[in-house]
């Protein structure tokens, strides 16, 4: 059994319809049939079960959601079709709300089948950001062929999760009753952003994650509905977010871009969107890269330099359609240095002034059944401004604090000014794209370079 779009727009009370089984706990949202599929697998070694994810996806077996326009034009979106975004193949000119904040908000939390319930996960208590990390890291997005899988630490998911002003409430979490066990999460965070010429306080929305074993039963639209709720409670009605697959209506898409700095690990692990056709010394000649620096004035960020930083980054977020408008205490949230989470490097020249600036977060993955090695970590862009320096010299530093930090790969997306860098620097372009999204908000389409936001997932 699971949830049916239309048990939920049922005109705000959200009541599941009954159904003529009863099912109970975790088999609520357990697929039907005389064995369960999950159960069968789960009893198989784990190389065994990669072996069979491998051949699903080169087979194209695995269900998939749309990954390109086209795709998208063939799916129907039963939920999506439901709320407030723009239609797919519409030609957008207006902006604005799509519909408006009078109609009532539901008090109550949406109806979860029987056996599970909703909890507010407290991430202050270490424990509940154990189990938030153990959700992510078995059941979050995994590379195609299921080797390298994403690895968040509970550093990550408190800077990614807890900004300044973040709620509680916002951090919506599944469990099945029995037993405890999380199996559904949902996250919002605060964040003004600016769409054209407008600025709007709304959420960002991140880490939408249902348990391996509950896909493909709804369990996707009931969670961001109980968000939308208790985000719409607090008087926001807009969100914006990135997902890697095609709903209606992406505003921008844009690709990932990627620069070996440890070439010889990749081609090890076999990184799958390397797809550079070397062999290991040239593309470690391609790769190499200077020992040293070579900016005057380049050093770490400390909280001093904040009330600097935030003119020159407003200045440069101005230029973009769509971008972050950060508070100090954001800004400082955001880019001061945190080990292994974000670095944030300053150029500061003789007379004290501070002229660029560059940060990229880390990106941990575990690498599966390796012999040698266990873990990649990706250095991923954030912000680059250049005032003083040249902004292709400043990147290329930034390559190589990256490189002697201990990173394999540094990545950025082609958005804000970065393509002007990307292919000078031997970045190279993958095959993952990444759409953004605003939930009820219109506007015209923006070209990637006119994207000023990162979103950490
Ligand atoms: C994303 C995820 C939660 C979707 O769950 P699911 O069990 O596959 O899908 P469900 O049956 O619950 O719901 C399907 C609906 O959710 C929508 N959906 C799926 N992924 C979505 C996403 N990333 N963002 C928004 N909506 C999404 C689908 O389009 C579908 O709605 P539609 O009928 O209008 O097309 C699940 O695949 C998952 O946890 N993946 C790993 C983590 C991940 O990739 N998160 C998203 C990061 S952007």
């Amino acid at each position: 059994m699971s949830f049916r779009d239309e048990d939920l727009t049922d005109g705000g009370n959200g009541s599941l319809k009954k159904s003529k089984k009863k099912l109970k706990g975790e088999s609520a949202w357990r697929p039907e049939g005389p064995r369960d599929p999950f159960a069968l697998l789960d009893s198989l070694p784990e190389k065994k079960q990669q072996e069979i994810q491998r051949a699903l996806h080169l087979f194209s077996l695995g269900t998939s959601l749309p990954k390109t326009l086209r795709e998208a034009k063939k799916h129907t979106y039963r939920f999506w079709d439901t709320q407030p975004v723009p239609k797919l193949g519409d030609n957008v000119t207006a902006h604005g709300p799509i519909v408006g904040s009078e109609g009532s908000i539901r008090d109550e939390p949406y109806t979860l089948p029987p056996g599970f319930s909703w909890d507010t996960l407290d991430l202050t208590n270490p424990c509940i950001m154990k189990e938030l990390c153990s959700l992510l890291n078995e059941n979050y997005m995994e590379d195609d062929d299921n080797t390298i899988r994403l690895d968040f630490s509970s550093e990550y998911l408190q800077w990614v999760l807890q900004p300044p002003d973040c709620q509680s409430q916002w951090h919506c979490g599944v469990r099945v009753q029995t037993n405890k066990k999380l199996v559904g999460f949902v996250a919002a965070v605060p964040a003004d952003v600016r769409v054209y010429e407008t600025e709007k306080q709304m959420v960002h929305v991140r880490l939408l994650c249902v348990h391996k074993k509950l896909r493909q039963k709804r369990m996707a639209p009931v969670l961001i509905r109980e968000l939308t709720r208790r985000v719409n409670l607090r008087g926001l009605y807009q969100a914006v977010y990135t997902a890697d697959i095609v709903l209606p209506t992406p505003l921008s898409s844009c690709r990932l871009w990627h620069r070996p700095l440890n070439p010889r690990k990749l081609m090890e692990v076999n990184y799958p969107r390397l797809r550079q056709n070397m062999n290991l010394q040239r593309a470690l000649k391609f790769n190499r890269l200077p020992e040293v620096t070579n900016t005057k004035g380049l050093r770490p960020m400390t909280k001093e330099d904040a009330p600097r930083i935030l003119p020159l980054l407003q200045e440069h977020l101005c230029k973009f359609k769509l971008s972050p408008v950060l508070s100090q205490p954001q800004l400082e949230h955001w880019l001061l240095p945190r080990e292994n989470v974000i670095d944030t490097y300053v150029v500061e020249g003789d007379d004290g002034s501070l002229t660029d600036v560059v940060s990229f977060y880390t990106v941990t993955s575990r690498v599966l059944n390796h012999p040698v090695h266990t873990g990649l970590r990706a250095a991923h862009l954030l912000y680059v401004i250049s005032t003083g320096t040249e902004l292709t010299d400043l990147m290329g530093d930034a390559l190589i604090l990256a490189k002697s930090k201990g990173f394999d790969i540094f990545t950025a997306f082609d958005v804000m000014d970065n393509a002007s860098f990307l292919e000078k620097l031997k970045f190279a372009v993958s095959d993952k794209s990444l759409h953004y999204y605003l939930y009820n908000w219109t506007c015209p389409w923006m070209s990637p370079d006119e994207v000023g936001l990162v979103l950490p997932s």
